[in-house]
């Protein structure tokens, strides 16, 4: 199939584009680099030995969407450009709502005005909100507490009534908990072009001697070790649970589904994982809880496993390890 990867440049379309190129598809990706560089392109090539179109573009500009979708042959698409800071997201909810809403909208158009009926859609565990219960299936309520999560559960309502309007349209929502790592080669990885905000990343950056220390947010959590838990998962693993979306929505058709692992881990057993797979210290201190975090938050993954087949396989250390690797890669450049 021909498909559409909308910001297939960024941490996660670059793995999603490795996995679409290696199992036959074509990914054509569209993206305007506001958090990526074109430098990714050539590794993807690189990794896989083949080539990759890449068009540079926002996905608020409708005409050149038509214009990718024709002259590409897109059969489908796989949308997930978009920003992604939740605190940002507080500060510029006008930006997100955007690119994230409205973005989301013109490319519905073009697919509308080319005849593409299928997306999968990058959603967010951010869309439940506070967990009433663990593990978080799917029929969990949704209460986002940010603009981000917002956009993401607006985004999701909209394909919902596309779908019910028009039952030719399929869409794939994927809820993912909290991507790291990075594929094996080291070759690609998370490379925010601002400070990072997320754990894995940071922890990273104190291994490589770039920060003095990690700061762990709140140490008085009532779980095993006081810190907060959450879902990683792969973000090779992630990579696959597309294919199996997209290969679903040409089978069968709608669904939307949790992508974790089902387990969850503390800061504090990252912080060791990634100790012992890079013979590093990681020197931290405890501080006060983050606004907004939350205890524990880890997936019930039951229905991405019976109606994909689909279920992560890589662990914490395979997790820290080929972010490790990716790191001292980067340091080398
Ligand atoms: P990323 O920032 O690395 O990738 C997003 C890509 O979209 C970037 O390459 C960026 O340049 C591009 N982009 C942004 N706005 C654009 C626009 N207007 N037009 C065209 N391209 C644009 O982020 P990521 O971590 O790879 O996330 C990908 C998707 O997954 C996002 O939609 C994000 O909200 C969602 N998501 C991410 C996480 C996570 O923790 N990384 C978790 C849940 C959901
Ligand atoms: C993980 C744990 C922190 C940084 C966010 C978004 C979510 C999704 C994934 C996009 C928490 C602790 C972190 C630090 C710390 N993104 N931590 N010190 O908050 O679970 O989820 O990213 O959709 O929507 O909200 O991820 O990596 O920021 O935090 O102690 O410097 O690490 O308190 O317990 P989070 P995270």
């Amino acid at each position: 199939m021909n498909i559409l990867l909308t910001g297939g440049a960024g941490y996660i379309g670059s793995h999603v584009a490795i996995t679409l190129l290696e199992y036959g598809h074509r990914p054509v990706i569209f993206d305007n680099f506001v958090n990526s560089t074109s430098n990714v392109i050539a590794r993807i090539e690189l990794i896989v030995n083949k080539t990759i179109d890449c068009i540079e573009g926002d996905i608020r500009d409708m005409p050149a969407l038509i214009k990718v979708i024709k002259e590409n042959k897109i059969d489908a698409v796989i949308h997930l450009a978009g920003l992604k800071s939740v605190s940002e997201s507080n500060e510029k909810p006008l930006d997100y709502f955007s690119v994230n809403v409205g973005g989301t909208i013109s490319l519905l158009q073009a697919m509308k005005k080319t005849g593409v009926r299928h997306l999968v859609f990058s959603s967010s565990a951010t869309v439940y909100g506070e967990p009433r219960y663990l593990p978080i299936d799917e029929s969990h309520p949704t209460n986002p507490t940010n603009v981000y999560g917002e956009t993401k559960l607006q985004t999701e309502l909209i394909l919902r009534n596309l779908s019910e309007s028009d039952a030719s349209w399929k869409f794939g929502c994927l809820r993912y908990f909290n991507p790291v790592g990075a594929h094996h080669s080291g070759l690609i990885g998370e490379a925010p072009l601002g400070r990072p905000n997320n754990l894995m990343p940071i922890i990273a950056s104190v291994a490589a001697g770039e920060r003095g220390e990690l700061k762990i947010f709140g140490g008085d959590y009532g779980t095993k070790d006081g810190t907060g838990i959450r879902d990683y998962v792969h973000v090779m693993d992630l990579a696959r649970g597309h294919l199996a979306s997209i290969n679903y929505l040409a089978k069968v058709g709608s669904h939307l589904v949790n992508l974790g692992t089902g387990m969850g881990y503390s800061v504090l057993e990252v912080v060791g994982a990634y100790q012992q797979i890079s013979c590093k210290t990681i020197p931290y201190s405890v501080e006060k809880r983050r606004s907004g975090d939350v205890a524990a938050v880890y997936a019930n993954t039951k229905l991405a496993e019976s109606l994909l087949g689909w279920r992560a396989t890589q662990n914490l250390y395979e997790m820290c390890a080929t972010s490790w690797a990716w790191k001292s890669q980067q340091s080398k450049i």
